[in-house]
């Protein structure tokens, strides 16, 4: 008998979580089942509802249920309560347990895959929506010397470094519109915007990955995004795709699960080998 995992999206015909799962399943000799699941986008609920009823014993949760999935899950990690959103669900009697395994995916990346080291360096966060803020908590907690956020409603920017400014003893924390990078380069550029998924690429100025610096886009299957053309040819020493992080939620949200850590390196491999689809984010 398998047990029953789902990711639940919209759209979701295109999730890589399947082929992920089921890889990690096969390594590590587990017995389960994982299928996509198209909610209505008024129906998250209620096709939540349905699976526990079926046996589902847990979910991964993506664009654009995070923020209803931590609605409704009865307990919450700190990880999700920090974030605002959960994108792992584990379900049991009459509880569903919401985690949020996004941040500790995109740490795992940059330090083991990437081993680049976040203490004491200087970071600049790009976008103030749902995937910036499920990265602050953690990118704080590596202690880099400074986290920057900007975005284009500086505002939103404003209220983040608000609602994280507990956590920042370690860290410079501050945030800010484009026109406020001016004259400042930063080790380490994460862009967590949207902007990618339209070809888009945000106003920043032309040194504002320091030379040797990495530039990391959450985005993943597209190719050289606008983001990381822009790093490449403004002198960044390293650039990275969001497609390890990818996995590395996914590992994070597998060990909670079954108790068992996957190794996520032939994963990331297999994915870099198969032929590239739609361009995605977590
Ligand atoms: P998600 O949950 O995927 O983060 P979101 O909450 O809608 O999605 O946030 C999208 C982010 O991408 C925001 O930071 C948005 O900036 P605004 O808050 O100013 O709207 C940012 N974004 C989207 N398109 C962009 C573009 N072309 N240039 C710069 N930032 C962009």
């Amino acid at each position: 008998m398998s047990d029953h995992y789902a990711v639940f999206g919209n759209p979701v015909a295109h999730s890589k979580s399947p082929a992920i799962h089921q890889a990690f399943a096969a390594q590590c000799r587990q017995q389960i089942s994982y299928q996509a699941i198209l909610a209505p986008s008024d129906g998250f609920a209620a096709s939540v509802r349905r699976f526990v009823a079926a046996g589902g014993r847990g979910a991964n949760v993506t664009v654009p249920f995070k923020e209803e999935a931590y609605l409704l899950a009865t307990r919450l990690t700190s990880r999700a309560a920090a974030a605002g959103a959960v994108n792992t669900l584990l379900f049991e009697g009459h509880e569903a347990l919401g985690d949020n395994t996004d941040g500790a995916g995109l740490l795992r990346d940059l330090t083991h895959n990437l081993s680049f080291s976040i203490a004491g360096q200087r970071v600049l966060l790009l976008g103030a929506g749902g995937a910036a803020r499920g990265v602050v908590a953690p990118l704080l907690e590596a202690a880099p010397a400074a986290l920057f956020i900007a975005n284009r409603s500086a505002k939103r920017a404003d209220d983040l470094v608000q609602r994280f400014a507990g956590l920042a003893a370690l860290s410079e924390l501050a945030g800010g519109g484009y026109p406020a990078l001016a004259g400042h380069s930063f080790d380490l550029v994460i862009n967590a915007t949207s902007a990618s998924l339209s070809g888009e690429l945000p106003p920043l100025p032309a040194a504002v990955v320091a030379s040797g610096g990495l530039a990391y886009d959450m985005m993943y299957g597209c190719g050289e995004t606008p983001f990381l053309a822009f790093a490449r040819q403004h002198g960044a020493a390293r650039l990275a795709d969001g497609l390890g992080m990818l996995v590395e939620q996914a590992a994070e949200a597998f060990h909670l699960w079954r108790g068992v850590r996957p190794d996520s390196a032939p994963v990331i491999a297999m994915l870099r080998s198969a032929a590239p689809g739609p361009a995605a984010r977590r």
